[in-house]
């Protein structure tokens, strides 16, 4: 059984990965392509847990190291849990967010730097790559005012806020996006960059173009 393909998606808070996410699942299921869709943090039931002590922001203030560490824990058992067995399956991983991610928010954001994030994906992670990331790169204005308003739209639906992140200020919010910049130039060959103020339909498009590319080299077909 040839394995299957692991695809990521990264980008800002209010990028639109959530959506192009879902859209790309279908476009997936009307070719009769299996896929697996997942999220981090979380997606497991241990996952799940660990990203409610990462994202309440009413929970007391995490170390930068332990938010790392906790980012690493959940991913360690996504990867166990549903990753490597549904690549193994020969299965189309779809994950929101991976480790570039990390790199990005602690890495970056954090100030944590690049190497220590590294270092444990190396560790943690056996190194798994994505075969391809797709990141969602609207300019910054717009994915942080679409952050604010989905955010307080959860609030008010469910009495529950998951802003901890979104609280950052904007120059937290500067860091991540320099780092997912620089991500993508160091691995120009793993990372697609769809960038620019597009419609959710032009996303969509340019992605399926990526993802079409890659079935092709995978599968002969898309
Ligand atoms: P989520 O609700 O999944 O946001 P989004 O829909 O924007 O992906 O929240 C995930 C938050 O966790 C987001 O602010 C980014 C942050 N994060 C990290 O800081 N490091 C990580 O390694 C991951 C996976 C997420």
């Amino acid at each position: 059984m040839p394995r299957g393909l692991f695809i990521t998606l990264e980008g800002l808070d209010g990028s639109g990965k959530t959506t192009q996410i879902k859209r790309l699942a279908a476009w997936m299921d009307k070719r009769n392509l299996q896929t697996v869709v997942t999220r981090q943090p979380g997606g497991t039931a241990t996952g799940d847990r660990i990203r409610a002590l990462l994202l309440d922001s009413g929970s007391a203030p995490l170390a930068s190291m332990t938010e790392m560490a906790l980012m690493f824990a959940d991913r360690a058992q996504a990867i166990a849990e549903i990753i490597e067995p549904a690549l193994a399956a020969g299965r189309i991983v779809l994950c929101d967010r991976f480790t570039d991610s990390t790199e990005a928010y602690q890495g970056g954001g954090r100030q944590l730097g690049s190497e220590r994030v590294l270092e444990l994906h190396r560790l943690i992670c056996g190194d798994l790559q994505p075969d391809l990331t797709l990141l969602l790169l609207p300019s910054l204005e717009a994915s942080l005012a679409r952050a604010r308003r989905r955010n307080e739209k959860h609030a008010a639906k469910t009495g529950q806020d998951e802003n901890r992140f979104e609280q950052e200020q904007g120059e937290f919010f500067r860091r991540v996006w320099e780092k997912y910049r620089e991500i993508a130039r160091r691995d120009p060959g793993r990372v697609v960059v769809i960038e620019g103020n597009l419609s959710i339909d032009e996303v969509h498009e340019q992605i399926v173009e990526a993802v079409s590319e890659r079935l092709v080299a995978l599968h002969g077909a898309a």
